[in-house]
């Protein structure tokens, strides 16, 4: 359809009509016809797969209005395209079969205009000429819609019947369609009122400190939402500090006033301090900070989204850590928007999740300000997106739960012993030697005279984490569960040896972090598979090799070995000497 835009409106008047019309035949479903969508279809690879790979953008212009089409693919495995194309727009084309009426694929689309913040929705019901241009059956598929979309929250839904093929409705009037009174494509996207989002306050995410010559500071950033002119108190949100703004330089000059969407280097009457994730607002419209949020969240990677699991969050200018706390639900897109339970997020799932973060952070809910309410999660060690989110609202416990200021302090504790409080993470196969090193590592450190404690996957998992199974998400819930005590027993003062499999590198990373790189010691038992194999000492690998225990790490059941671990324990090493060597670390 998008193509079809294009084309009617002028743009390729003098389209290369040889390369289209050979394209047409080749790949079109059109026969002998133009196939207009080839249009937009950009690059050859993704013209032969007969579908649109990556959010294609579009601009063109009438003599009325300047038009940015997001062209995405509509399969489901393109959700995360959609959502991407969805994010900047002000109106949704959503294109229905008039020979099909609305698919379980036309609600997932408005579906995601919603969740992306989409008020206007032009209803395109194409191919009218494939079903007479029959009126009653327009009027149906238009009434199916809006009876869907009832809890979408759309301001306004505009069904028009067309022919994108025949060109009936898009720029003329259709002739065959003389029940139909209202507007053509074209002219409605021309006309219609585009709502800017509800005017939130001022809200400045600071994007970096220009400072050119020593009389001159500015902060630089787009505004993300509301406006400010010289003369306002902005507030910075994480310090408090306020200010006058004093100039707003861009680079055609100093403006008056400036709004959502403006580039602008601020300068205020005096020195505040502020950097870049720092967050202005007007002093007397202070944004809301929050480290605990309810949030949808849009999976765009193959590896899943797993509870407990800590990733990066971007929002704005803002980053802090960020685990995924409780899936709450999943919205089957298919069902009527029907809830689901869920244990992990996969490729294209919609969830609404809690996620805990790091540090508090400057929002708004994603209603209100898309700039302040979307964010991004990423990979720690790939840097990949794996989600978009849209964020609904802070969770009270993170206003009600503060931290007690205790008396006693990890470094009284550490005096009385005689040491430092420490974690000694054992990392392996099962059958590696976990175990065994750790407990012959125990001894020793307990005749030395050092406070110890053992924590072991097989005893762990007869307690706290009895509910727990061996699927990754449950692995990785298991881990979080075991830093988190590793480390308030090493807050106690104790020297904690952990004896778990803990198959992947993001959680052993998480507990490093949780307890401080200074404190933890990751040692790897670097036993290979086969050698565990032969040991089998629980006779489980057997099992999993005659398929009775599924999910059993290193046959069907991922390993990921440590990059950089502070001891490597080969498979041969001698007891005594590994012992030795690992007391070095404990002192
Ligand atoms: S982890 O992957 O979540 O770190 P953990 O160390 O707690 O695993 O538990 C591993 C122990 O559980 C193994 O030593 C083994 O005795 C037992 N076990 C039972 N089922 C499995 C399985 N499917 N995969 C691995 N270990 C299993």
């Amino acid at each position: 359809l998008g193509g079809v835009l294009l084309f009617s409106a002028g743009l390729f008047s003098n389209p290369p009509p040889g390369a289209l019309a050979q394209d047409s035949k080749k790949h079109g479903t059109q026969g002998e016809a133009l196939d207009f969508a080839l249009l937009v279809d950009g690059l050859v690879a993704e013209r032969e797969q007969g579908i649109t790979i990556d959010v294609a953008y579009r601009f063109f212009a009438t003599q009325r209005r300047k038009f940015i089409i997001a062209d995405t693919p509509g399969h489901e495995q393109y959700t995360r395209n959609m959502v991407t194309g969805a994010s900047t727009a002000d109106l949704a084309i959503v294109l229905v079969n008039a020979q099909h009426g609305l698919l379980p694929q036309t609600r997932r689309h408005a579906f995601i205009a919603h969740l992306m913040g989409i008020r206007q929705v032009v209803l395109a019901i194409n191919k009218m000429d494939m079903v007479g241009f029959d009126h009653a059956r327009f009027h149906r598929i238009s009434e199916d819609f809006e009876h869907f979309a009832r809890d979408l929250n759309f301001s306004q839904i505009t069904p028009i019947p067309l022919s994108a093929l025949k060109g009936d409705n898009i720029t003329e009037r259709s002739g065959q369609m003389p029940w139909y009174r209202g507007p053509t494509l074209l002219g409605w996207l021309e006309t219609v009122a585009i709502e800017r989002q509800a005017t939130a306050p001022f809200a400045l995410p600071i994007q970096s400190v220009s400072r050119p010559t020593s009389d001159f500071r500015g902060f630089m950033g787009s505004v993300a939402s509301g406006q400010v002119q010289p003369g306002d108190t902005v507030r910075v949100t994480r310090s408090g500090q306020t200010a006058q703004v004093r100039r707003l330089v861009t680079a055609d000059g100093d403006l008056d006033t400036a709004r959502q969407g403006d580039a602008i280097t601020v300068t205020l009457d005096k020195e505040i301090d502020a950097s870049r994730g720092d967050v202005l607002s007007l002093a007397q419209a202070p944004l809301q900070t929050s480290d605990q949020f309810e949030a949808t969240l849009v999976w765009m990677h193959e590896d899943h989204g797993m509870v407990g699991r800590t990733y990066d969050l971007k929002l704005a200018t803002q980053w802090a850590g960020a685990t995924v706390t409780a899936i709450k639900h999943r919205v089957d897109i298919h069902h009527q928007l029907a809830h689901e339970a869920a244990r992990q997020m996969d490729l294209n799932d919609m969830c609404v999740c809690n996620l805990a973060l790091s540090k508090p952070i400057a929002f708004r809910p994603y209603g209100e300000s898309q700039a302040l309410g979307g964010f991004i999660l990423v990979d720690r060690f790939t840097h990949a997106t794996v989600a978009a989110g849209m964020l609904h609202h802070s969770l009270r416990r993170a206003d009600n739960i503060h931290r007690q200021a205790l008396s006693i302090t990890r470094e009284d504790r550490e005096r009385l012993n005689g040491h430092p409080g420490k974690v000694i993470w054992f990392t392996g196969l099962s059958g590696s030697g976990k175990s065994t090193v750790a407990n012959a590592l125990e001894q020793a450190l307990h005749q030395q005279g050092l406070r110890t404690y053992i924590l072991d996957g097989d005893n762990v998992r007869h307690g706290l984490n009895r509910d727990l199974g061996f699927t990754d998400a449950d692995r990785v819930e298991n881990i979080r569960r075991v830093a988190e005590v590793a480390r308030l027993m090493a807050d106690a003062g104790l020297i904690v040896l952990t004896a778990f499999i803990s198959p992947f590198r993001q959680e052993r990373r998480m507990a490093r972090e949780l307890i401080g790189p200074s404190r933890f010691v990751e040692v790897f038992m670097d036993t290979p598979l086969a050698v565990c194999e032969q040991r089998d000492p629980k006779g489980l690998y057997q099992k999993a090799r005659h398929g009775q225990l599924p999910n059993f790490t290193g046959i069907d059941s991922a390993y990921e070995p440590p990059e950089a671990a502070d001891v490597t324990v080969p498979a041969n090493a001698d007891l005594s000497s590994t012992i030795q060597r690992l007391q070095t670390y404990c002192a």
